[in-house]
Parts: C-alpha cells; structure tokens; sequence
C-alpha cells in the first residue's frame, strides 16, 4: 500500500469507527498508554498552515524547536508561530503537579500542549508524534493535511527512573547508535540511559590524565567472547565483528576503541534535549582489569589478571589507588553532569586482599574485621569523594556487604538473592531494579518475554507498606559480551523496550491492548529502522502431530512480510521454500522456518516436529452420571516438580474452568484438575499452557504440554489428534512462591489461541 492508500483507508476506517454513530472510538496506539485518555468526535488537521505559539514565557523553547524539528521535514516547512485558528499551543501551567506530567487536548481547530516543566512538555510531545502516522518518522514530505483525533489526555509517569544499561565496554558501539538508541527512549519516555563504560574487556572514556587508559585499555586482541560471536556468525550475520571497530597495529589485528570526553559532551547534550540523563559508570573496585593492565601499581604485588571468579581488584588498601579514583572520578564528573554516579562495585574477587600485607596493617589499624567491610570502607571512601562534588552514587547490589550509608542508591540485580530489597529499604536506601530475570535484554528473548517483562513488579512483595517510593523504577541492561553489532542490540533491546516502558510509566495490566498497540508500532519502528524482534509467528506447536494428514499454517503477524521454510533440518533463506498455503503433512517431517524482513534479515528461525498419531477415540461415558466443571484437588507440598506431588487431596472444589480457586491460594500450593474434556469435532488440536510455575496436561492419560518446573510464565504448547467425544483431561500445576500464572487455551485448524469454553468441561460424579 502507498502513503495515500493507507491514508485513504485510515479515513475509511475512521469513519467506520463511529464518527457519526454511537460505536465506540478506538483508543489511539500510544506506548507506554497514558494513564487517562477521553476519545472525542471529529478531527484536527495538521498541515503546512498550522500555527506553533509558545505561551509559555520562554520555557519551553528548546521543545518548540525539537516539534519543529520533528514535524518540519514532514510538512515541508516549519510552523509559523503567528497566532490563530488551526494551531498548536505550548502553555506552561503551574496547575499539573508532577514534574514530569503533561496534558494534552485536541480540538478540531487546536492543540493545546500543557505542562509546568520542559520534560513534562517533552513527553506530551511524544504522545503527540505517536499520534501521527508512522511515515513521519521517515521525514518524507506529505503533500496532504494528516487528521488527528479529537481527545483529551491527562499522563504523568508511575516511576522516575525509566532506564537503559549500554555496556559498551565488552562491545564498543558508536555515537551515532547512542543517539539513536537515545531517540528511541525518548519515544517510549524512557529517561535515563547508564553507559557501563569500564570493564576488564575494555576502557571507553578517555581520561587525560592517565591516557593509558585508552592507548592500552581500549584495545584488546579477540577474546573468547569474541570467537564465540564469530562462531555464531556463520549462521547469523548479527554476530559478525563490526569492522568499524577493528584496528591494526603493529601487525597485529586489535579490537576496541573510546569516546574522547569531547565527544561524551556533544553526546550527553544530545541526550538532555531528550530529557534523558546519562549516568555514567566506572566499575570499581573489581571489573578493572583494562586499568590495572595499564598501571599495575594499582594493585598489590603486581598480581594482574584472573582469580577463581574474577578478575583481581583495586587494591584498597593502597593510597595510590584512592589519588587514581579521584581522578578519574574528577573528570568522569566534569563530562558528566548527572544526578548519580554509578561506582559498581559488584563481583569482586576479595581473595587477594585477604593476603595483602598492606590490607593487614590497614585493616587493624582502621580496625576493619572482614573483607567484605574492607569493601565498605573503599566505598565508603569513594562516596564522600562523590557526594563532596554534590552528587549521589549509585552501585550494584553487593554494595550492601560489609554494610553502606543509606545515601547510596542500591541498584537491584541478583534476583537469586530476593532478601535484597527488603535489606536495602530497610536500610534507608533508594532501590532500582534491574532484576536479571526478566531485566538483562541480552538474554535472548522468545515468544515469553514480552508478557514477563510487562508483568513484572517493580514493587517487590515483601518491602515494608509504606516504604515503597523508596522503589524510583528501573531499567534493562545490556551487557554486551556476545553482543557486536547494533543489529543484534536492537533485536535483544526491541520490542521489549516498549513493554518496560508502559510497566514503569503506566503501570496498569493492558497487555491485551498492548499487544495490539505493538503491533500498530511495528511500521514505525520499521520507519526508524529498527531491528526489533519481529512478533510471533503463532498457531502451531513445537511438538505435533498428524493422523493421516494434517495441514501446517502459521498465523503471521506482519503480512507484508514471508515465511520461508526447509524440511532438510537446514536454516531457512530466501532460496528455501516460500509458504503460501497451508502446507499438508502426511509423513514425519521437522519444518524449519522464519519471516523475513523486506530488506532479507531473517527472523527467529522456529522448529516444528510432525509425529504419527492414532486418532483417539473418545470414552464411553454414562452421560447421567456427567456433571459440568473440572474437579480441582488442593495438594499443600512445595514440590519442584509435578510429578511429585503426593496424593491424597487435602481440599476439593469444582470449578467451571481453569481458574485457582480464592481458598486454595497461599504462598506455595498444587493443584489437579480431573475430568474430561468434550471435544465437539474431530481433528488436531493445539494446547497452549502458560504457567508459573510449573504445569503438565495429559490427554487420554498421555503428555500433551509438559511445562514442568519452577519457572516464571512462561507457555509452551503441544497436540493431540482427538475424535469428537469426551476424553480423560487432568491439569497438574505447582506454584513455588511469588504469585503465579495459570492458563490454558487451544486452536484447532490454525485458529488463533482462544479460551476453552466452560462447556466443554466435565466430571464423573463417581469418580
Ligand atoms: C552485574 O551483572 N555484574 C551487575
């Protein structure tokens, strides 16, 4: 479809909508969604004649420029700023109270933009530009009016800290990508972006006066990270070594590079015009080993390199090394002019401090028991030094061993150490959350991710009632070990951003809607040439089966894209197989397949199994003695597995469906659910089991979905060949502690997932 075709339609649909009848408005596609939004009739028109006044006594300039900016290009000249009708009004009002609130309201004949501060304004803009079509984003000229709806939005965030981790140390990536990257939180009103700019692979931040660190630290020759990316490579380009970042010297091939602190300035600019605050990191004491490598004084008897887990740490026991902080930090503050430092402070090997003659004479002298409290002291150390420059620091969450002052802010990673928020607030501290699970994006993401990340609570249970603003928010990291390219960034980073985005600034569950507002996002992160993780291909299941014949389709959720597939066990291209029509399975076959975009990037690659299966017949049944519902028995074990349950029910209830009875819920808990499922047609039926934690579903007393295991939700699917008529069901479910998921829902022919109907639920009264 061309521009104006979409346009046409867009107009058709609008009316369809209900402009003039009483069918209710579609809500606008807007992530994160504003927290209060009111549909109106009729329309703005937005053109080249649209005015741009500023009532705002010159706050609000720098935004009038960046709408200028972003609507210009589109409309083939700026805005004039001359007062009247058909325009758009900045207005500063002292009446929204939250700093970073805006409201906005569109009336056919104007549109008013109002907040107290510049971010404020900033985010209504972006609620604004989402509001446009997604063609703007590619800065093409529109030679005709763009219709806006009539609504009116009231938004402000649920949490300050809305962040992004780049660790660009492990991989470098360019300036031109942060920018980007730095756009693209803006869209979402995400507003803080942490460089991780230090590690043992590598130093990015030149410091003038120890310019070693980036003659030596900034280079390394390849590492065992970097073959493995290279191994991947051969299957998947996102892997290959981005050359750009490649250098040779004396004969030898070297891989790294650095920002110059000329160029962290422009940077940091360009992200304040965002609104976005870079806080930058320099990981200490231990992750230094790019810096010890370089000045070796800064550890104790030259031992330079690897301990059991890590690598040797600063020496904190050694004068010089508090001058080198210093330093650093001095010049770190004076590119940087964050709120927050972020000093680290995690994975520090201690062992050598335990040997250090210099750590013995310090430790008694300061009467220092532990080790871990001799981190306390570095640190302690390292915070006066920051907080005397009027700033905050920020570290990792093994911060908190050996004890910290409650001015430190505690950022939340080893989800495997749950006590820690709670220790944490107790303490006083200031928590974010960068949970490993479901919060380090370069974890490969699959069909499961975006559900978790956009369930996931950012208020940890169990933290004291009425200490919970101490929890500012939190942010995805990236760490970027097997991460060389921005391609491969933007898949792990996108669309997964989007779902952190509305959790930390809506905070409501709207994931249905969400999911269908992603979808209407696709073409413009498209237009912003963004590498997103495509969405799904749906309808079928890993493991299937066939009785004589069965037909294979996917539901495909970007239809200007192709499915191409293999039956060879080899990875699909775009030489493989197109998929057209559903494909018919009359022989064991495993099909490989994946969407391509249009420029040939390929996407997830899936692997679907075909089995034989009898067509099982259903029971015979004495339909007297058949009563509607499941029976669910109540099991108290914490068991890490469904097969251990142990019988004998403490409870029994009769539910309609799958649903947890209120009664039997507590903090860990089984279920069983028996009885039989009445099958209304023969054929192939998918089942789609999402739990947490673990779940199995035996039809006709055989394994249909076996997502056993203590796990966050996560759905896995199967199939079973089923002839019209009932046949034994039994659901077994565990839930270990911290809230849990339980659905199940089923296709057949290809439908999408829907839910079971109460009616096809029953149980012998016998039994
Ligand atoms: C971390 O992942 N070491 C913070």
């Amino acid at each position: 479809m061309d521009k104006r075709t979409i346009l046409i339609a867009f107009l058709l649909l609008w009316c369809m909508s209900g402009y003039t009848t009483q069918v209710k408005k579609p809500l606008p596609s807007l992530i994160p969604y504003p927290q209060h939004v009111e549909r109106g009739n009729g329309q703005f028109e937005l053109s080249a004649q649209t005015r741009l006044v500023l009532e705002d006594q010159g706050l609000f300039w720098k935004e009038a420029a960046y709408l200028q900016s972003l609507l210009a290009p589109v409309l083939g000249q700026g805005l004039s700023s001359n007062s009247g009708v058909n325009s758009i009004v900045l207005v500063y009002s002292d009446q929204i109270e939250a700093e970073e609130a805006y409201q906005l309201d569109i009336t056919s004949s104007q549109i008013s933009l109002k907040a107290r501060t510049p971010q404020g304004l900033f985010y209504g803009i972006q609620t604004l530009r989402q509001l446009l079509p997604y063609y703007m984003e590619e800065g093409e000229k529109i030679d005709y009016p763009i219709y806006l709806p009539v609504l009116s939005i009231t938004d402000e965030p649920a949490f300050s800290w809305r962040g992004s981790m780049i660790d660009v140390s492990r991989h470098f990536f360019t300036l031109d990508y942060l920018k980007k990257h730095i756009d693209r939180l803006a869209l979402y009103k995400m507003n803080k972006l942490h460089l991780h700019l230090t590690d043992d692979q590598g130093w990015r931040v030149e410091i003038k006066k120890y310019p070693e660190l980036t003659s030596q630290g900034a280079w390394r020759t390849y590492n065992n990270q970097d073959s493995l990316c290279m191994e991947l490579a051969k299957e998947n380009p996102a892997f290959e070594i981005d050359p750009r970042h490649i250098i040779k010297k004396e004969g030898k091939e070297l891989y790294g590079g650095y920002y110059t602190q000329d160029q962290l300035r422009d940077l940091v600019a360009y992200a304040a015009s965002r609104h976005v605050e870079i806080i930058p990191e320099i990981d200490m004491p231990g992750h230094m080993l790019a810096a010890i490598s370089a000045y070796p004084n800064l550890v104790d008897e030259k031992e330079i390199g690897w301990g059991k887990l890590f690598t040797i740490p600063l020496c904190p026991c050694k004068e010089e090394v508090y001058t080198f902080v210093e330093d650093v930090l001095s010049e770190i503050m004076e590119i940087f002019p964050s709120q927050y430092i972020h000093i680290g402070a995690d994975e520090v090997e201690k062992d050598t401090w335990e040997k250090s003659e210099n750590c013995r004479q310090l430790m008694e002298r300061e009467n220092i028991e532990t080790v871990d409290k001799l981190q306390s002291y570095f640190v302690h150390r390292v915070q006066q030094f920051i907080e005397s420059k009027g700033r905050k620091v920020i570290g990792w969450d093994e911060i908190l061993d050996g004890g910290i002052s409650s001015d430190v802010y505690v950022m939340y990673w080893r989800d495997w150490v749950s006590k820690v928020p709670s220790q944490a607030i107790e303490n006083g501290n200031n928590v974010i959350t960068s949970s490993s699970n479901p919060l380090y994006f370069n974890r490969p993401p699959d069909k499961n991710s975006l559900h978790t990340v956009y369930h996931f609570d950012v208020i940890y249970k169990g933290i004291p009632a009425g200490k919970e603003t101490l929890m500012k928010g939190a942010q995805a990291n990236m760490w970027s070990e097997r991460i060389p390219t921005e391609q491969r960034a933007d898949f792990l980073l996108f669309p997964r951003m989007t779902a952190l985005a509305e959790r930390l600034w809506t905070n409501k569950d709207l994931y249905d809607s969400y999911s269908d507002r992603l979808l209407d996002h696709c073409p413009r992160l498209d237009a912003l040439g963004i590498n997103y993780r495509l969405l799904d291909l749906t309808g079928f299941a890993a493991e299937s089966v066939f009785a004589k014949e069965t037909f294979f389709q996917v539901n495909n959720p970007h239809p200007e894209m192709s499915v191409y597939y293999t039956t060879d066990g080899t990875l699909p291209d775009r030489k493989s197989i197109l998929l057209e029509n559903p494909l018919k399975i009359t022989q064991p076959v495993e099909l490989k397949f994946a969407l391509f975009r249009p420029n040939g990037i390929r996407g997830d690659v899936y692997t679907v199994n075909y089995r034989p299966a009898r067509m099982a017949k259903g029971a015979k049944l004495d339909k007297k003695e058949l009563n509607p519902g499941l029976r669910c028995g109540l099991y108290m074990d914490k068991v890490r597995s469904t097969k251990d349950i142990k019988s004998g029910a403490l409870k029994e209830q009769i539910v309609p469906e799958i649903i947890v009875p209120e009664e039997f819920i507590t903090s860990s808990f089984a279920l069983k659910y028996k009885g039989y499922i009445k099958i209304p047609q023969t054929g192939i039926y998918t089942f789609y089991l999402t739990c947490d934690d673990g779940g199995v579903l035996y039809i006709n007393n055989e394994i249909t979905v076996d997502n056993d295991g203590f796990h966050s939700a996560i759905e896995k699917s199967g199939q079973a060949a089923l002839s019209e008529g009932y046949h034994p069901f039994q659901l077994d479910f565990i839930e270990g502690g911290g809230g849990f998921t339980l659905k199940l829902q089923y296709s057949f022919n290809g439908s999408e997932p829907q839910d079971i109907p109460d009616s096809w639920f029953v149980h012998s009264s016998k039994l």
